[in-house]
């Protein structure tokens, strides 16, 4: 398929209610946990995005299989007999990384592409390393690939992350489950991705206590006491607070329907802090906004502080509040780069090293702009449709790779929003 963009006319309208996908930031994790259970699992609620695919692809040539039914996967891991995972594959989509842990725990090595960094910053692993180095794996490194090996099996360790890294947090369980004796992950990542996580191995057979808490205590069982499993995932609250910023953004009412509203707190306090009225129930959140958009601050942090793969998505509801609002991104090194397209549309923002200073203004102009990272993407689409005029969005491969259907689910919420063929 050649290139696409996503061409925008501003109508200002999203009002309605959308099905929220399963989660991507779990899906891509649970794939890889498979691994762990000899056998056929079935994952329900998998988003039909391009990651899933590349993931897919990863297990086949491990020597899984793979099948697809609408929203559901079968994964028999039961031939699994390799443990390596090329640089091609790992360099299209850094998630590959995931299969480090539970190839270690299944095979006991593994041989793993370094994954570059990308748009966002350095996306380094150390922490992934040390923590696994603590269970007994030792680490080479032969021309860009990672050689695991345990010479002396994994054993559990007691390990702090210096950060709560969600990447070393999964990594770290995949490979601790089957570790000789019991393992305690201080200073965890906590977001509900890692307790999706740990709900599946749990139904395979794995003994974990505190998944969602700093301190996760891991009992390690034996790799055959380790079986496949039906595990449905959790809806991503991140598409859900795109949509939701979207509803913010026109006044909405937007419902996101079949994700968990407790996901969504921080976020959902600072709509409210921008004006926007937010109910929820047990699966859904409608927000909707009469008066102007209030300026707020923001602080993106690990969960369960605000999401930093919002924060493009409320840095354009921050440019059409009235007043100043300053953004500071504590997550990743470089995720700014959304401003300068957005100033491209009329946004006044001003970059200094980690905030962004934003003075509202009273509309923004439809230009054409490219995604920088798919939450960047996804935004630049909602700005489309509150400015005047003609949006078009390039680079939207990365949309895909995060969000399914997004044009057609905006377009179901009224927005005037074609993807057509770059000419
Ligand atoms: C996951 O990335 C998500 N990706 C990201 O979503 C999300 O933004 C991030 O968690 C934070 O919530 C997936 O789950 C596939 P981290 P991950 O390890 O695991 C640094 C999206 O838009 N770090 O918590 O890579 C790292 O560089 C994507 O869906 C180290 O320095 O996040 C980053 O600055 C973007 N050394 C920070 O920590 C390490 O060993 C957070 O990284 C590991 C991480």
């Amino acid at each position: 398929m050649g290139k696409e963009c996503i061409v925008i006319h501003g109508n200002g309208t999203l009002c309605g209610e959308v099905k929220i996908a399963g989660a991507k930031n779990s899906a891509l994790k649970l794939m890889a946990a498979s691994i762990l259970g000899c056998g056929e699992s079935i994952i329900k609620n998998v988003p039909d995005i391009s990651d899933i695919k590349l993931m897919s692809e990863v297990l086949s040539r491990l020597g899984a299989t793979v099948r697809r039914e609408d929203h559901e996967l079968a994964i028999d891991t039961t031939d699994v007999d390799s443990f390596s995972t090329p640089y091609e594959l790992v360099s299209k989509m850094r998630a590959s990384i995931s299969v480090l842990g539970p190839l270690i725990g299944r095979f006991g090595q593994a041989r793993v592409a370094m994954p570059g960094g990308c748009q966002i910053g350095a996306r380094k692993i150390d922490m992934h390393l040390v923590s696994l180095q603590a269970l007994g794996v030792q680490f080479d490194v032969d021309h860009g690939t990672l050689i695991a090996t345990t010479p002396h099996g994994l054993h559990g360790a007691q390990v702090m992350l210096e950060f709560p890294s969600v990447g070393a947090t999964e990594n770290m369980l995949m490979a601790a489950v089957v570790a000789e004796g019991s393992t305690l992950i201080e200073n965890a990542a906590r977001e509900p991705e890692i307790v999706d996580l740990c709900d599946m191995l749990c139904q395979m057979g794995a003994r974990i206590e505190g998944a969602g808490e700093s301190n996760i205590e891991v009992e390690g069982v034996a790799l055959s006491d380790l079986g496949p499993c039906v595990h449905t995932t959790v809806g991503d609250r991140i598409e859900a607070g795109t949509f939701l910023a979207g509803g913010a953004l026109t006044g909405g009412p937007v419902t996101v329907q079949r994700i968990d509203p407790s996901y969504l707190r921080m976020s959902v306090l600072k709509m409210r802090a921008m004006g926007c009225d937010v109910t929820t129930g047990e699966d859904y959140l409608t927000v909707m906004r009469t008066g102007p958009l209030k300026p707020t601050d923001i602080q993106t942090l690990p969960h369960p502080g605000f999401p930093t793969d919002l924060q493009a998505q409320f840095m354009l509801l921050a440019t059409l509040a009235d007043g100043i609002s300053v953004i500071t991104e504590n997550v990743f090194e470089n995720r700014f780069m959304f401003a300068s397209e957005l100033m491209r549309m009329g946004a006044d923002i001003t970059l200094e090293d980690h905030h962004a200073i934003i003075r509202g203004v009273e509309g923004l102009q439809g230009a054409p702009v490219s995604s920088t990272d798919l939450r960047a993407g996804a935004a630049l689409v909602l700005a489309g449709i509150v400015a005047e005029g003609y949006t078009t969005v390039y680079d939207i491969k990365h949309i895909d790779r995060g969000y399914e259907d997004y044009a057609g689910k905006l377009r179901s919420l009224g927005a005037d929003v074609v993807r057509q063929a770059v000419d």
